[in-house]
């Protein structure tokens, strides 16, 4: 049996930061306001020329040096992203040039804030049916471009970045359990209407920008990753107490504290960056692993729990054994 592992991971982020005070001058908000109920303190904002492309090959070149690869070696690349430079051609084809890569297979995924893991599950079906041995994943997302800087509603809560990782083709398994889901009913409550596909987006000069109805995407986000710890345990035939790390998506730490309770996990075993990094979309997960193991707190052979939830609503988690 062929099975991935993680060989490598890597994270970017862009050097300008803006604390929740720097938000308050121009918004009605303040830190108070922002931290008490997300537990966001800073957030990093990308430079007006900085792409995802940028922010992922950063993230990609440290994950390949981490794995000890170079482009060449790679089978696949899957960029997750909401945010991609182009309409086409895709992250993943920019990426596969930038890292001089051979013609090998490289394409984008869009889950929103749950691309990470829907590429991590791609990515390790993958490696099991036999067709790759090197996997490059990233996360990345510049969300700085599609926000409404005067909605202080969503503003706030969002910021840039990118993570990566590496997978491998192993003899034992890397990837124990994992879940994927979509319930588009809940489309409109977190979305950036485009149009791109219809004749509409000729007449209108509108920007898309990011809307959300911030607390019933809340409401539902703690009920659906409640659901989905618990059957990914099960599937991994593992108790909760047998997790050495929580790993999950970086939108709020109210969130996130609810799913830890959940599992019954203190929180000394949850990787938390959203103070740091705020919602950095699909780069949120990576982002936080990789700084969990540059950390020192992920060692090999730690299990892990990896989860996001977001916009679609799309939702999902991978058990997994570093
Ligand atoms: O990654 C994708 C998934 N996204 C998420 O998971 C985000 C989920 N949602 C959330 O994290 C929370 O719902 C928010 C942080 C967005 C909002 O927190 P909340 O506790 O649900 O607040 P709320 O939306 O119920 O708003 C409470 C009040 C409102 O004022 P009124 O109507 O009670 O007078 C808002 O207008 O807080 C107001 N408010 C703000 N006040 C100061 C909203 N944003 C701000 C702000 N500063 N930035």
């Amino acid at each position: 049996m062929i099975f991935s592992k993680i060989i490598g991971t890597g994270h970017y982020l862009p050097s300008r930061m803006v604390s929740n005070e720097e938000l308050s001058r121009t918004l009605d908000t303040s830190d108070e306001w922002i931290s008490s109920r997300t537990g966001i303190r800073q957030r990093h904002i990308a430079a007006a020329d900085e792409s995802s492309v940028d922010l992922a090959q950063r993230a990609a070149e440290r994950a390949l040096a981490a794995a000890g690869l170079q482009g060449s070696d790679l089978d696949l690349i899957i960029v997750a992203t909401s945010t991609p430079e182009h309409i086409f051609p895709s992250d993943a084809s920019q990426l596969q040039q930038r890292l001089g890569c051979r013609p090998i297979p490289a394409f984008d995924m869009q889950a929103a804030c749950s691309g990470f893991i829907y590429g991590l599950v791609t990515a390790d079906n993958f490696i099991r049916a036999g067709s790759c041995q090197r996997v490059l994943l990233v996360g990345c997302d510049v969300f700085s471009h599609i926000l409404n800087w005067q909605d202080r509603n969503t503003a706030v809560l969002f910021g840039d970045g990118a993570g990566a990782v590496v997978l491998g083709a192993s003899p034992t398994p890397g990837i124990l359990s994992s879940v994927i889901y979509s319930d588009g009913q809940y489309c409109n409550l977190l979305q950036v209407p485009l149009n791109v596909g219809t004749a509409e987006n000729q007449r209108s000069q509108r920007q898309p920008y990011v809307e959300m109805s911030g607390s019933e995407v809340f409401r539902r986000a703690v009920s659906a990753l409640a659901d989905l710890v618990t059957e990914l345990l099960a599937k991994a035939e593992l108790r909760p107490e047998q997790l050495d790390f929580l790993v999950p998506h970086q939108a709020n730490a109210r969130i996130i504290t609810a799913t830890a309770k959940h599992l019954n996990l203190p929180l000394e075993k949850v990787i938390m960056t959203v103070a740091e990094h705020a919602n950095t979309s699909a780069a949120s997960v990576p982002l936080a692993l990789d700084v969990g193991i540059r950390r020192g707190q992920i060692q090999p052979g730690h299990r892990l729990l990896l989860e996001a939830f977001g916009a679609g609503f799309t939702w999902g988690g991978c058990v997994v054994q570093y």
